[in-house]
C-alpha cells in the first residue's frame, strides 16, 4: 500500500486542489482564497474554504479538512490507495504497484474468480434435473424464472462434496476453496462443501464482482439462512444484498428491508430499489456506500418488536446525515381473529404490489414515526395517560431543530392527545425553554472555564498541556505558512512535543525538509487519518501573524521547552518524580476540565 514518495509529490503536484474541488464545488474567490458551499454538510452560506496557496480544504462549519487525497476520499468514499487511484487516473499517470500488493491482489482476484465459478456452476445445477428439488421451492415462493436469473440464484444439492469436487477439478485449491468459505474442514482435516441442499443466492457487490454467498434451506429446518463467512473479499458491514441492481434504479429512492428473499418479491414487483443487510443491523459502512447513490432512505423493517428497534436505531444512525429518510410501516395481517407479523414479501403476496406502492408514497418520516412510537405508550382514554402522553411528546417537539416542524408536529400531538394546540403549544415552547437554558449554562460554564473552551472537540485530540499544546499549534502554522522559517533556530525536536498528533507533524515536517522537500502539508499526506488531518487544517486557519515571524516561532518554542523539562521533572530525571509530575497535571487537568 506504500506509494513512492515522489510518486505522491507528482501526483499532489498534478492535482491542483482548486482545480479538483472545483470539479465538485462552485467556488468564488474572496481574498487569497476560494469559497463554496461544503460537500460534507448541508448548509445554505459557504464556509468552505479552499487554499490555493496550501494546497488545502477545510469547512468552518464541519470541520472537515485535508488535502486533495483526503477531499477525494471524503468525497467519492474511498480509501486512501483508491483515492491514490482515482487521483492518477485523473492526472494520466501510471501507479507503480508494489511486490506484496500485486501478490495480494492477485489471491483476491483468485477468490474472485472461485466464486463467479461456483456461482456459475450453482446456476448451472438449478436448470438441470438435479436442481428440481430447489426450483419447485422457488415455483412454491412465486418467484419467476427471469427473477431467479435475474439475481443468479442457484442450487446446492444434497450431496458433501459436489461443488468441491467440481471446483477442484478446475484448479482450484483447497487453501483457495478454505478461504472462500465455500468448503468446510472436519476434526478429522477433511473437507466438505459448505452448502448443502439449499437455495443460493450470491451477493454482488456493486462492482459486479461475486463477493459472498447466502442460501436458504428448503423445509422448515435450522438454521435456516447460512451465509458465508468473513474473506479476504466479503466483509458483512460493507455489503448490501441488492444494490447491484437498485443502484440502476429510476426510483428516487432506496428501501431497506430485512430480508434476502424480501428483496426478491419486491424487485419481481416493480419495486427494483429495495436492498438489505444480511442479518445485521445497518451500519455506517452501509450507509457510506448508500450515500453513493441516493439521498433519501425508506426504511421498512418487519414490523414485529425486533423490526421496530432496528427501525429506531437505524433512525439514530441517520440522525444528522444528509439523508432524508422515511419509515414505511407494513400493516399486521388478521388471520383467525389474531394480528400476525407481515414482511415485505408477504405484504406483496397478500395485498399485491399497488397496495405497497400507495403505502411507499404515504410513508411517514422519522418524525412521524416517533411520534407514533411515543403514542402506542399511552391509553389515551385515560385522563392521566394524556397528560403524561403530553409531557413526553413536548420533550421530542423540542428537540427539532426546525421551527416549521415543530410547529406542524405540535398541532399533530395536540390531536392526538385531544387537547387545544394552544395549550399543546405552550407545553412544548417550556420544554423547548427549558433545553435552551440548559444549553446555555452548558455554554457559560465553558466561557467561565477556558481550559475547557480551549480544548478541542474530538476526543481524540484533547491535549493533556493546553499551554504547551496551544505553542505547538502555532509552530506548526507558522512553519507551514512560512517554510523559510525552517529549520527553527533553537532545537525543537518532536519529543518535546506534548501533543503526539502535533510532534508528528512536526517529524515529518522536519525530516521532508532535511530530504530537500518543500515541508508543505502535502508531505502529511498518507500519514495521517482523515480525522488528524482535518483537526490540523483547523489549527492552520486560526490566525496568526505572518510578520515577526521569526520572533513568534522563538517564543513558541521556548514555552514547548519550558513544558517539556516540566514534565522531565526541571532536569531532574528521576523518573519517580517526573511520574508525580505528570500525575498531578493529570489531576489539575481534570479540576479545570469539568
Ligand atoms: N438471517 C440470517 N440467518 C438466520 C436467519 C435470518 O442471516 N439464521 C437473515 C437473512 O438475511 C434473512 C433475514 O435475516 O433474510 C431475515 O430473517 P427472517 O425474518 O427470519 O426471515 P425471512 O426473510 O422472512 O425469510 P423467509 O421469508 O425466507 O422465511
Ligand atoms: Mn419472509
Amino acid at each position: 500500500m506504500a506509494f513512492p514518495q515522489s510518486f505522491l509529490d507528482e501526483l499532489i503536484a498534478r492535482s491542483d486542489i482548486v482545480d479538483v474541488v472545483g470539479s465538485y464545488v462552485q467556488l468564488t474567490r474572496k481574498g487569497s482564497n476560494l469559497f463554496g458551499l461544503c460537500p460534507f454538510h448541508s448548509e445554505k452560506t459557504g464556509s468552505f474554504s479552499v487554499s490555493p496557496d496550501k494546497q488545502i480544504y477545510h469547512c468552518f462549519g464541519c470541520k472537515k479538512g485535508g488535502g486533495v487525497i483526503n477531499f477525494i476520499m471524503e468525497e467519492e468514499n474511498l480509501t486512501f490507495p483508491e483515492a491514490v487511484r482515482f487521483l492518477a487516473k485523473r492526472a494520466g499517470m501510471e501507479v507503480p504497484e508494489e511486490q506484496g500488493d500485486r501478490e495480494a491482489g492477485r489471491r483476491r482476484q483468485r477468490l474472485l474468480d472461485l466464486n463467479r465459478d461456483a456461482a456459475r456452476f450453482y446456476y448451472q445445477l438449478l436448470q438441470q434435473p438435479e436442481g428440481r428439488a430447489v426450483q419447485e421451492y422457488l415455483d412454491r415462493r412465486r418467484i419467476r424464472r427471469a427473477t431467479a436469473v435475474k439475481f443468479g440464484m442457484g442450487a446446492s444439492l444434497d450431496s458433501w462434496d459436489t461443488l468441491l469436487t467440481a471446483m477442484t477439478k478446475r484448479g482450484y485449491t483447497k487453501t483457495e476453496l478454505l478461504e472462500a468459505g465455500l468448503v468446510v474442514q472436519n476434526k478429522n482435516g477433511g473437507l466438505y462443501d459448505k452448502f448443502r441442499n439449499r437455495l443460493m443466492l450470491p451477493v454482488i457487490d456493486t462492482r459486479g464482482d461475486v463477493v459472498a454467498f447466502g442460501s436458504r434451506v428448503l423445509d422448515k429446518s435450522e438454521p435456516k439462512y447460512m451465509n458465508s463467512s468473513e474473506t479476504p473479499v466479503y466483509s458483512k458491514r460493507r455489503v448490501l444484498y441488492g444494490l447491484n441492481l437498485a443502484k440502476k434504479s429510476k426510483r428516487p429512492n432506496i428501501i431497506l428491508c430485512e430480508g434476502n428473499l424480501d428483496i426478491v418479491t419486491l424487485h419481481q414487483a416493480g419495486f427494483d430499489n429495495a436492498v438489505a443487510s444480511m442479518g445485521t443491523a445497518l451500519t455506517v459502512e452501509q450507509i457510506r456506500l448508500l450515500s453513493r447513490f441516493t439521498k433519501e432512505l425508506v426504511l421498512c423493517y418487519d414490523n414485529d418488536n425486533a423490526g421496530k428497534i432496528a427501525t429506531e436505531r437505524a433512525l439514530q444512525l441517520l440522525n444528522n446525515s444528509e439523508f432524508s429518510v422515511k419509515v414505511l410501516q407494513l400493516p399486521r395481517r388478521l388471520v383467525d381473529g389474531e394480528y400476525i407479523k407481515q414482511d415485505a414479501d408477504d405484504f406483496i403476496k397478500f395485498q399485491g404490489p399497488d397496495a405497497f406502492e400507495r403505502l411507499l408514497t404515504g410513508s411517514e418520516n422519522g418524525v412521524e414515526f416517533r411520534m407514533a412510537q411515543v403514542a402506542g405508550k399511552y391509553d389515551l382514554a385515560s385522563d392521566e395517560a394524556r397528560v403524561a402522553y403530553c409531557g413526553e411528546i413536548s420533550e421530542l417537539l423540542a428537540s427539532l431543530p426546525n421551527a416549521v416542524e415543530r410547529e406542524i408536529y405540535t398541532v399533530r400531538a395536540a390531536e392526538t392527545a385531544k387537547i387545544t394546540p394552544d395549550a399543546m403549544k405552550l407545553e412544548v415552547q417550556r420544554a423547548f425553554k427549558r433545553r435552551l437554558s440548559q444549553e446555555k449554562r452548558a455554554a457559560l460554564r465553558r466561557e467561565l472555564n477556558p481550559a475547557v473552551q480551549a480544548q478541542p472537540k474530538e476526543r481524540a485530540f484533547r491535549y493533556d498541556n493546553i499551554r504547551s499544546a496551544k505553542a505547538e499549534e502555532g509552530i506548526l502554522r507558522l512553519l507551514l505558512m512560512d517554510a523559510s522559517l525552517f529549520p527553527p533556530e533553537l532545537s525543537l525536536t518532536p519529543e518535546q512535543f506534548s501533543s503526539p498528533l502535533l510532534g508528528k507533524v512536526y517529524g515529518l515536517l522536519r525530516q521532508a525538509q532535511a530530504a530537500g522537500r518543500i515541508p508543505s502539508a502535502a508531505v502529511l499526506t498518507g500519514e495521517l487519518t482523515n480525522e488528524e488531518m482535518s483537526h490540523l487544517t483547523a489549527v492552520c486557519q486560526q490566525p496568526e501573524s505572518a510578520r515577526n515571524g521569526k520572533q513568534a516561532l522563538a517564543d513558541y518554542i521556548r514555552v514547548v521547552q519550558t513544558e517539556a523539562s516540566k514534565r522531565a521533572g526541571g532536569g531532574n530525571l528521576d523518573p519517580l518524580l517526573a511520574a508525580t509530575e505528570k500525575y498531578k497535571d493529570k489531576k489539575r487537568g481534570k479540576q479545570h476540565g469539568e
